[in-house]
This record gives C-alpha cells, sequence and structure tokens, in this order.
C-alpha cells in the first residue's frame, strides 16, 4: 500500500548493507505496525542482517542483538528523512518507519476502493501451483465428508490464485476398482437398461449401496461380482461401454454440485488412465530393486521402506504397490501420477488435499518417490484435514444414518436459509428471496469447514452455521449489507479526501483490519491456512459493525460523511474480497 514510499527507503538499506560489507540478496519484510498515535510499517533487518553476517563470516560476533541494534542505527541515518514518513527509530535490531495517521487513513481507503476487487492480490511469483482436491469416486454418493475436501481444497486455491501463484486446480475421479465392478454388477443384474432419474448422485448411490449390501450379506453374489473383473481384465466392450456411459452420470451429477459450490477444474484426472502406466512403474521399481516381487510366493509387490532407509524404528513401515493377483492398489496409480502432474503440467509445487487418515500412506508415497530419484518429490505436500461431525439434528434421511448425502444437505440448508430471509425481509421478491437463501445456505455450509483448523474435527450444526450473532457466514454477510444499504441511501461514492478530525477508536480499528487484508492472504497461502482468512472476515465484520454502531455516517458533517463514506465502501469491498477467497458470496440485501 505504501510501495511508493518504501521503494526508495529500501534501495538505501540495500546500499548501506553493502558498504557495511553485509551480504544481503533476500527481500525485505515490512509488517504493518499497529496504532500508537501514528501507524507505520517495522522491518527486522537489523536482526536478520546481522544473524547473516555473523553466519556468512564466522566472525565471532557474539552479541547479535547489540550488532543489530548497531546495523539498525546505521541505516536509519542513512535513510534519514524519507518523504512520506513523520518519523524514522531503530528499536532493538527493528527499523521503524511512521506515517501521519491522517495520510495512512487516507491511503488504506483509496487503495481499497481503487484496486476494488484486485484489493489484497499479490504480486506474481514465478512459481506454479497445483492443488488437487475433492478427488471424488464415481458410482457413489456425494456427502459431508467430500464436502470439507472441496470447500477446503477450493479456498486454498483461490488464496494461492490471488497471493500471485499461478494456480492449476486439479481433481482426480476414482472411476475403477471394486466399488465400480459392484455397482457394474448390480446394475446388470438388477436395473439392466434403466436410466437415471432426478438427482443422478442419488441414484447411483442407491445401487451403490444395494450392491455394497448384496455382497456383504451373501457370498453368492459375491463371487458372483467378482467374476466380472474377469470380463473387465479382458476388456470387454460391453462392459466398457457401460462402464463409459454410467460413469459419465456420475460425473455429470457430481459436475453438478461443483457448479452449484462455485467449483471450477482446470484439469482431471482419472484413475483409470493412470492405472497401466502405474503398473509399468512398479515393474520399473522392481528391476531396480527398489520393489520387492512376492508374487511368485503368492505375495504382493511391496517397497519395504523402512528398509530400504536402514530405518530401525517403524517409520515409513511397507508400502503395497501391487496386489497378489497383479491388479492396482491406489499406490500404484498415485506413484504414476505425481510424476504425470509435474511432467504435464510444468508445475513447481504439488499439493493434495487428502484427509489425515491418508497421512501415512501420503508419506510412503512422496518418500517412494525420492528414493526413485523424482526430486520433485520435495516439493510435493499433502494438505490433511480432519473429518466432520455431525450432531443429531442434522444427520437425517440416510439409510444407517452416517451418509448425509450433499443435495440434503444443501436442501435443508436453502429452507431454513429462506425462513429467515422471509422473517428479516418480507418484502424481497421472492426471486431475490431465493437467491440471497442460496447464497446464505451456501455460506452456512462452507464457512463452519473453514473455520476450524485443518487439523480438528469440525462440527457442524444448523444453530451455528446459521446464526446472525457470532462467528457465523450469516453475521458477515449481514456486515456486508449494512455497508451496502449506508452507501444506497447515500448515493454516488464521494471524491478521494482525508479525514479533517480526529479519527476514533472504531475508526482506527477498522483501518488497521483493512490495511491488513493482503499481508494475511500472504500468510495464509504460506501457512496452507483458510483458516487465517475465515478469522479475518470476522474481526472485520466485527470492527465494522462496530464502527456502523457507534459511529455516525450519513449524519455527520461533510468532511467526516465524505470519508466515513469512503471508509463503509471499503469495508464493503474487503468483506466481498474476503468472502469470495472462502468461496462465499456477498449478497447485497438479505
Ligand atoms: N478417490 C479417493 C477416495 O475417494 C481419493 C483420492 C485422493 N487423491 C489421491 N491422489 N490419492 O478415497
Amino acid at each position: 500500500m505504501f510501495k511508493e514510499e518504501l521503494n526508495p527507503v529500501e534501495t538505501i538499506i540495500l546500499r548501506t548493507l553493502k558498504s557495511l560489507k553485509i551480504e544481503w540478496d533476500a527481500e525485505i519484510v515490512w509488517s504493518s505496525t499497529p496504532f500508537s498515535g501514528e501507524w507505520g510499517f517495522g522491518t527486522a533487518i537489523g536482526f536478520q542482517a546481522a544473524a547473516k553476517d555473523a553466519a556468512a563470516k564466522d566472525s565471532g560476533v557474539k552479541n547479535i542483538p547489540q550488532r543489530a541494534q548497531e546495523i539498525a542505527q546505521a541505516l536509519v541515518k542513512a535513510i534519514g528523512a524519507p518523504a512520506g514518513f513523520v518519523s524514522v527509530e531503530a528499536v532493538r535490531g527493528y527499523i521503524n518507519l511512521s506515517i501521519d495517521p491522517q495520510v495512512y487513513a487516507r491511503r488504506v481507503v483509496d487503495t481499497i476502493l481503487a484496486d476494488g476487487e484486485n484489493f489484497a492480490r499479490g504480486d506474481a511469483k514465478t512459481e506454479k501451483v497445483m492443488v488437487e482436491y475433492s478427488a471424488p469416486n464415481t458410482h457413489k454418493a456425494f456427502h459431508v465428508g467430500h464436502l470439507r475436501n472441496v470447500i477446503l481444497g477450493g479456498a486454498m486455491a483461490n488464496i494461492f490464485e490471488f497471493a500471485g501463484y499461478e494456480t492449476v486446480r486439479a481433481n482426480y475421479w476414482g472411476d475403477i476398482g471394486w466399488h465400480v465392478i459392484k455397482w457394474l454388477w448390480c446394475y446388470l443384474r438388477f436395473h439392466k437398461d434403466e436410466e437415471p432419474q432426478g438427482d443422478r448422485t442419488r441414484w447411483m448411490q442407491e445401487i451403490y449401496s444395494q450392491a455394497t449390501q448384496l455382497v456383504e450379506d451373501q457370498p453368492e453374489m459375491e463371487e458372483e461380482a467378482r467374476k466380472l473383473y474377469k470380463r473387465w481384465d479382458a476388456r470387454d466392450p460391453e462392459l466398457i461401454a457401460l462402464w463409459e456411459r454410467t460413469r459419465s452420470w456420475s460425473i455429470e451429477g457430481i459436475m453438478q454440485i461443483y457448479e452449484v459450490l462455485g467449483e471450477h477444474f482446470d484439469v482431471f484426472f482419472f484413475e483409470s488412465e493412470v492405472e497401466e502406466p502405474g503398473k509399468k512403474l512398479v515393474e520399473e521399481l522392481i528391476t531396480r530393486n527398489i520393489a520387492v516381487d512376492d508374487r511368485p510366493n503368492g505375495g504382493t509387490v511391496a517397497i519395504k521402506l523402512d528398509e530400504l532407509l536402514g530405518l530401525d524404528k517403524e517409520t515409513f513401515r511397507v508400502l503395497v504397490v501391487l496386489r497378489s493377483d497383479g491388479s492396482s492398489l491406489y499406490a500404484t496409480k498415485d506413484l504414476h501420477l505425481a510424476i504425470k502432474k509435474f511432467d504435464e503440467w510444468n508445475i513447481d509445487r504439488s499439493i493434495y488435499v487428502i484427509d489425515v487418515r491418508q497421512s501415512l500412506y501420503m508419506k510412503q508415497i512422496f518418500k517412494t518417490l525420492e528414493i526413485m530419484g523424482f526430486k520433485q518429490s520435495l516439493n510435493c505436500f499433502h494438505l490433511a484435514y480432519e473429518i466432520v461431525n455431525l450432531p443429531g439434528d442434522v444427520t437425517m434421511s440416510s439409510r444407517e444414518g452416517t451418509v448425509v448425502m450433499f443435495d440434503d444437505l444443501l436442501q435443508e440448508a436453502v429452507k431454513r436459509a429462506r425462513d429467515i430471509v422471509q422473517q428479516k425481509n418480507p418484502g424481497l421478491s421472492e426471486d431475490l428471496k431465493a437467491k440471497v437463501a442460496l447464497s446464505v445456505a451456501l455460506g452456512g455450509l462452507k464457512y463452519p469447514l473453514l473455520a476450524v483448523d485443518t487439523n480438528k474435527v469440525a462440527t457442524f450444526d444448523w444453530e451455528s452455521a446459521l446464526n446472525f450473532e457470532g462467528q457465523a457466514s450469516p453475521y458477515i454477510q449481514y456486515a456486508h449489507v449494512r455497508a451496502n444499504s449506508i452507501l444506497a441511501r447515500a448515493g454516488d461514492i464521494p471524491a478521494p479526501v482525508s479525514p479533517a478530525y480526529t479519527l476514533e477508536a472504531a475508526e482506527i480499528t477498522l483501518l488497521d483490519r483493512l490495511s491488513r487484508l493482503p499481508e494475511t492472504v500472504q500468510r495464509a497461502a504460506q501457512d496452507y491456512k483458510p483458516l487465517h482468512l475465515a478469522n479475518y472476515v470476522y474481526d472485520l465484520a466485527r470492527e465494522f459493525t462496530n464502527f456502523y454502531q457507534r459511529c455516525p455516517v450519513l449524519r455527520a458533517d461533510e468532511n467526516m460523511r465524505n470519508f466515513r463514506l469512503r471508509l463503509t465502501a471499503a469495508a464493503r469491498q474487503t468483506l466481498k474480497n474476503s468472502l469470495a477467497l472462502l468461496g462465499i458470496q456477498a449478497p447485497d440485501v438479505m
């Protein structure tokens, strides 16, 4: 936000470090300092330079803090009195620059309004990142467990993209395997020539449940279903055609869910396309003595990771890469897919959004790749997340009471949101009510899954999901609506203006928060934590609501009115941008 002012300061710092004979080739990182009569920026450059210098020269400098302060002082002396700042200080190895609060306040607001939807977008980075998420299985239900994955992965991809990384959104469909064979068998046996009716995903799931039950209860049925594997392995054209047709029903059904959720993907991978190359790769691993082929003794093909690495303590254990009958497993396919992602998409980092139960498995995959000599294995990252806990009031309409279908959840959310909108704003047109209800419902489903850390179980209940008071999406969306309604009453947004009055505490807090979205976006990308944004946008909503309740806007004198209207518009924009990163819409009315 203050690049113009900070750039010349950086130039002086770099020049001065050079003249002090301190090697420095990294970025200078500024963080905004909280209001203490003034606003400003600080950097720990004195410390960082002292530490670097001591390490580089092996100089025996013992007292780093003292050296840090000396460097900071030398830098401050060189910086002098740069344009735009009211003071420059060296404090315990830090350099702090302060800005006149009037100037700062105006700059925050002007920047946000000038940048609009691009406010807080990071500078383009050279790194290209792939985020694989969702990865549903075809021929099965799409349920609440899948929801946390899509919401988290989608938010993570939004954040990377906005932070400035070139971002590829990847999906990986589980379109083959025993679950598909069972389904095809059940279809041929009991549903031949039927076409999906109504909700496709539900219809697919119903056949899948039936298949599972039959196979579990009756051994002769299982045997019958397993026989189908033979036809599958022989690539029986009729069976393949059926598989293709039924698979596309599943994909179409799940694509509709993505559309409702506002998710899109740049690339689809399929288990079916990586199976054969995966098996070839396993052969190669056997030849290279990385995998042990125990099939002649009726065993599997496996990679004994701990043994290969010479680890006494059980760490990576054993990764089975091919079954005794030569059929593939997840690992067979994942090893090849991992390489394919880098090769075909030219990415620098590969992120897997998969639940925490797969943590050991992912470690095994990445370690195996490393042993194979695939260097980029170090740039693979498993973004693990915990399950979703559904208390009594959400478990509904599923047979065993465990799987809650996405569609049921959505319909219930829409119904509830509709009732709330009806209560709050009965005068809206039916059309608008429906639109608003959908965005409140979706926000209500998404936010609770993002507002808990990934390593914690997310609990979902209607009461808190659709709350207008606490940390919940409707409360945040409502702050946006309030900002919008003030601005609608005011007419045009006034021209840029500096506040010519002493800012209220509520304004200072709000301005401070607004100015922090850019760094919050970067931090969320660095830490793989959409949670930072979920917290940020809630704090922002609270602080805006506080401002709105304490500071008159429309009734204030001209300068105050104009500045506060612009501040309101800046808050509206920032709420919208932050919600968008979480995949949540900001309605104008509610
Ligand atoms: N389709 C799998 C499942 O539903 C998840 C696949 C995760 N992605 C991966 N590259 N292994 O269990």
